[in-house]
């Protein structure tokens, strides 16, 4: 028996994608539905939230479902990874179990799992959520590990909402400052899903130290020649804002840095600069502005911006609630593959 998870967009066709689109929309004017009705999902979260706890479990109630959340190592037993190892650590139990016995009470199971960012190397194998997959037989939802897959849907479904079609749209992932060395999940997605709706997408970070993965590069690049769409890098803000139809920000940690961030922080220290104000988006084509949040005010954008018709921040954040749904209603009514 094989299951279809949703581990990330990039698994799903445009089709699938776009029917969840229609759904999440359609869950947006009805609030209450019945595609969980006797079901359950457990929410494991091994890094904080506000927005995908908050929206993953009202969105299951709102299903008619229920929502189990855990924090493994707080309120449940600490969890091993590695296979074949003798677990005479910290961990009380493997994920092997974990996932096989959560799998008997659930119908679906949500991960939250940050890098460690202390290897790439390590943390790009994307260890836990590909674990829980392997061993769960119900659907694995990613909730934010090395990607963000439902950030992408609320943000284009909010795209959507106020651009229509989104092709040929100029589209700005522009770094900004953090003080402290960021995950790339949510940089990674937004490059994959602004190609794969076929936008004119450009990368603007301060120095090619700031790029991403390649692996990411390489499958925005993919999907820009398939869609129409394209992928340039520019470390040159006053270029890239200039007639942009979207300003998408977020601050990441420099992955040749990995692991010696203190070696980083100077060369961080030193694009303060980038931070979204209102001269840069001057500089757009009356462009739109939004960030996953949470978000630092005054450090990544400024308080005019956000609190300018322009940003649709808060909408990306209510459209995590439909879509999320619409993935829920999906996976459970995927047909089961492998079965007799
Ligand atoms: N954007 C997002 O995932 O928010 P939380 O970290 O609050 O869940």
């Amino acid at each position: 028996m094989t299951v279809r998870h949703f581990l990330n967009t990039q698994d799903w066709n445009r089709a699938e994608l776009d029917a969840m689109l229609v759904q999440a929309a359609a869950f947006k004017h009805q609030v209450q539905g019945s595609a969980m009705q006797g079901k359950s999902i457990a929410l494991l979260f091994f890094n904080p939230s506000l927005r995908t706890r908050t929206s993953f479990e009202l969105g299951a109630s709102q299903l008619g479902g229920h929502a189990v959340i855990l924090v493994p190592g707080q309120d449940s037993w600490p969890i091993e990874f590695e296979l074949g190892t003798v677990m005479d650590g910290a961990a009380e139990e493997h994920v092997i179990e974990v996932a096989r016995v959560l799998s008997r009470y659930v119908d679906l199971i949500g991960i939250r799992c940050f890098p460690k960012f202390q290897d790439w190397s390590v943390d790009r194998q994307d260890q836990v959520l590909r674990a829980f997959a392997q061993h769960a037989t119900v659907p694995v939802i990613n909730m934010e590990t090395i990607t963000h897959p439902c950030q992408e849907m609320a943000h284009v479904m909010a795209m959507q909402e106020r651009l229509g079609d989104l092709r040929q749209r100029k589209y700005v992932l522009t770094w900004t400052y953090h003080p402290r060395p960021l995950n790339t999940a949510v940089a990674n997605s937004a490059l994959m899903i602004a190609t794969r709706f076929g936008m004119d997408v450009t990368l603007l970070c301060p120095t090619p130290e700031y790029l991403l993965d390649e692996r990411y590069m390489a499958t925005a690049r993919c999907n820009a020649a398939e869609t129409g769409g394209s992928l340039t890098v520019s470390h040159d803000p006053e270029s890239a804002y200039r007639n942009a139809d979207v300003i998408y920000a977020k601050s990441w940690g420099a992955l040749p840095y990995f692991g010696r961030w203190d070696e980083e922080r100077p060369l961080r220290e030193r694009y303060r600069h980038f931070i979204v104000d209102e001269a840069k988006m001057a500089l757009t084509r009356q462009g739109l502005f939004s960030h996953c949040l949470p978000l630092r005010r005054n450090v990544k954008a400024t308080d005019a911006v956000l609190d300018s018709a322009t940003c649709f921040a808060i909408d990306e954040a209510e459209n995590r609630l439909h879509v999320q749904k619409a993935i829920m209603t999906a996976l459970l009514e995927q047909p089961v593959l492998g079965s007799a």
